[in-house]
């Protein structure tokens, strides 16, 4: 009996090990379209989301979507990372009650994280609706650290007009920026004040009505992706370029074949990576799940791009080294 239970027990911690060994393992690549395990071996609840670097940690924001939440509050999760490859969960850094009595479904999606140098304040925007989408408003909330709790101050129309979709940009020089879908009138580009708390300047109005809005500057020229207004369904994402904020702006181009329809994504942000060898730009989009969020996958991809040209390859797996700025595909 006694060897029974010793056997069983034996069994019993090598299995433990090799399941939590399996989730502590490093991973060596993102793998467009899959679930991608956290720490804990979690699939990433960061949807619709964003991505800022401080002082060589990432920290990805997103929707969090997860299946046993509680359907009256509205969840943003925040994780980080030294490689932009293996993510630790931070937990829910937003737990939020309805803060304007928008009533049942309303809407926190699309969260971006800003942080100000000067206040040390960590501010967040977000797309804040009631459930038919007609509210069109920004919502800021505020945190002292990265990981929150980020509580809620505000929420308005960006310079008076709709908003949406958001989409965040800080340039090179680290001024602040937030994109926005205007339904009536186009995409917009406009400057945070100097606290990030409000929106100040519009720096141009793009008459092209896109939404999951991007931006990256990339030697001299700024180039801005968007996605046609399909709700849940991918479609064929475009991009445009400038050489000002301001414009003008070049037409918009296909970023891959257009029947691949963004190869069943949709844009959220590019990250710039720039390493000691070279420069990657990486396209993050989100592949919805409309009846199952919380399953919703992560498409990233390195970006050919340079001389006015973008264009997203064929997903596949691929690594990166964010001290050289290296990409390397898996060999098949
Ligand atoms: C998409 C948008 C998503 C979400 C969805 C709702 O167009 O990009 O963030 O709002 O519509 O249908």
């Amino acid at each position: 009996m006694r060897t029974i239970i010793s056997s069983l027990k034996l069994m019993l911690a090598i299995a433990l090990f090799a399941s939590t060994s399996a989730f502590c393992q490093k991973q060596k690549m993102i793998i467009p379209g899959e679930v991608w395990p956290d720490n804990n071996g979690n699939h990433i609840q960061a949807h619709g989301g964003g991505i800022i670097l401080l002082d060589k940690t990432y920290y990805w924001y997103g929707e969090d979507r997860g299946k046993d939440l509680d359907s009256s509050l509205r969840y943003v999760s925040c994780y980080s990372s030294n490689d932009l490859i293996n993510w630790t969960s931070r937990g829910d850094v937003v737990k939020m009650q309805d803060p304007e009595n928008l009533g049942k479904g309303w809407v926190l999606e699309r969260p971006k994280v800003y942080y100000n140098a000067s206040t040390r304040k960590f501010v967040m925007y977000f797309h804040l609706d009631n459930s038919r989408y007609k509210l069109a408003q920004v919502g800021i909330a505020v945190s002292d650290k990265p990981d929150g709790e980020f509580k809620f101050v505000k929420s308005f129309r960006p310079l008076g007009h709709e908003s949406r979709d958001i989409g965040q940009f800080i340039d090179d020089d680290g001024t602040a920026y937030l994109v926005f879908e205007d339904r009536p009138n186009g995409f917009r580009i406009a400057k945070l004040s100097s606290d990030y708390m409000s929106v100040e300047k519009e720096m141009c109005l793009l008459p092209n009505h896109m939404e999951g809005g991007a931006i990256v500057h990339y030697n001299g020229l700024y180039y801005a992706i968007g996605s046609a207004l399909t709700g849940w369904s991918p479609n064929a994402n475009k991009y445009a370029t400038a050489r000002y904020l301001e414009g003008p702006w070049s037409e918009f181009h296909d970023i891959a074949p257009a029947d691949k329809k963004t190869f069943g994504s949709q844009s959220t942000m590019m990250i710039k990576v720039v390493g000691k060898k070279n420069t990657t730009v990486l396209f993050m989009g989100d592949i919805w799940k409309p009846r199952t969020q919380w399953d919703s996958r992560y498409l990233w991809m390195p970006l050919e791009i340079g001389e006015g040209k973008l264009w997203l390859p064929e997903p596949k797996p691929f690594s990166l080294n964010v001290r050289t700025g290296d990409v390397d595909f898996a060999t098949d």
